[in-house]
């Protein structure tokens, strides 16, 4: 089976695991665990940040970034895609207690003219304020779409005068990173708060990071335990996230070659393919998911009209050519 529904389903290597295995530790609810420390450290440095807080998902360090900047009953404005709007359950408005507004923009875009549309400062008791703008790069249900930086530099100058923060779901940044050549630095200026994930095409079996300044951090390291997310000796898996990042991020780029080799099999302009995933429109897209998993190539319905392709660490260059094979000959059928 050649899997291709997400590019969390990769399994540690062996020397990550190696890495792993000799991590020292300590307990990190006590601020004890050295290998926690570093990476936390590490990671703020990456993105010009004062600290950042290792988590164990994606949702937990979106969850607590988005808190840092929003408060109950305050509102964030996003996508309407946006992993933060669809994909977490409603953690935000939940346990938070905030509300959303979302823009809709082909491939996930940022849209400034409609974010200023719906801005809603400060009016006392009559509206909800917008507190925040979030965006999300590179954007998953868009099919992995890159946001320009030019487009992310606008948002964060209107917002600086704008008394609005802005955060980035940076669940695939390193993506983005890879496929633009923009430095990593550059996305952190743009944002007040971030949240990075290892456990994507990094291929770390677990493993996030909120990433901000050193009050919001000192302030998510308290909701983040009140949540259940305190960790012990957990430097086991942050060092599968270090070795992620001496050694998963370049490599990144093979895997959006083997997102445009599946994305011209199944008829999309190649170029049209930003990084590692791939949607495509299809109306039989539930039937089209069983056939090619009758054929050795495991890909998801993310909607009855839509499937998606993710490559990831584990789907080598012959495996994204035997799978294009399949592919193209169901496609046309
Ligand atoms: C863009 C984006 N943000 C956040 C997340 C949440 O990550 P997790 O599954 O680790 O909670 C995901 C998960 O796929 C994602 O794609």
């Amino acid at each position: 089976m050649i899997d291709l529904r997400s590019d969390t389903l990769t399994r540690p290597t062996d020397p990550m695991r190696e890495a792993m295995a000799r991590a020292e530790v300590g307990d990190d609810v006590y601020g004890e665990d050295p290998t926690v420390a570093a990476l936390e450290e590490r990671v703020a440095g990456m993105f010009g940040h004062e600290a950042a807080l290792f988590t164990p998902t994606g949702s937990m360090a979106n969850v607590l970034a988005v808190a840092s900047v929003v408060s109950p009953g305050e509102e964030v404005l996003c996508e309407s895609s946006a992993h933060i709007a669809r994909a977490e359950l409603g953690a935000h408005g939940a346990i938070t207690g905030l509300t959303m507004r979302t823009w809709t923009k082909e491939r996930g875009q940022v849209d400034l003219a409609a974010i200023e549309a719906m801005h809603a400062p400060d009016m006392g008791p009559f509206f909800v304020r917008t507190a925040a703008v979030s965006v999300e790069n590179t954007h998953n249900f868009a099919g992995g779409a890159v946001l320009p930086i030019e487009d992310l530099r606008a948002l964060r100058a209107w917002a600086g005068t704008n008394e609005t923060k802005v955060h980035l779901d940076g669940a695939r940044l390193w993506n983005a990173h890879v496929a633009t050549g923009t430095p990593l630095l550059d996305y952190g200026r743009i944002a007040d708060v971030l949240a990075v994930c290892l456990s994507k095409g990094l291929g770390a079996p677990i493993g996030s990071l909120m990433v901000g300044s050193a009050d919001a951090v000192a302030e998510a390291r308290v909701r983040r335990k009140r949540m259940g997310g305190g960790m012990r000796q957990v430097g086991v898996l942050a060092a599968a996230g270090a070795y992620a990042l001496d050694h998963h991020v370049e490599r990144l780029a093979d895997d959006h070659a083997h997102a445009r080799l599946l994305g011209e099999a199944l008829g999309l302009d190649p170029e049209a393919v930003d990084t590692n995933i791939v949607v495509v429109e299809r109306p039989d897209a539930m039937s089209f998911v069983e056939r090619a998993a009758t054929e050795g190539v495991r890909i998801a319905a993310v909607g009855p009209r839509a499937v998606r392709l993710v490559t990831h660490l584990d789907v080598s260059r012959s495996d994204a050519e035997r799978a294009a094979v399949v592919l193209s000959r169901l496609a046309a059928r």
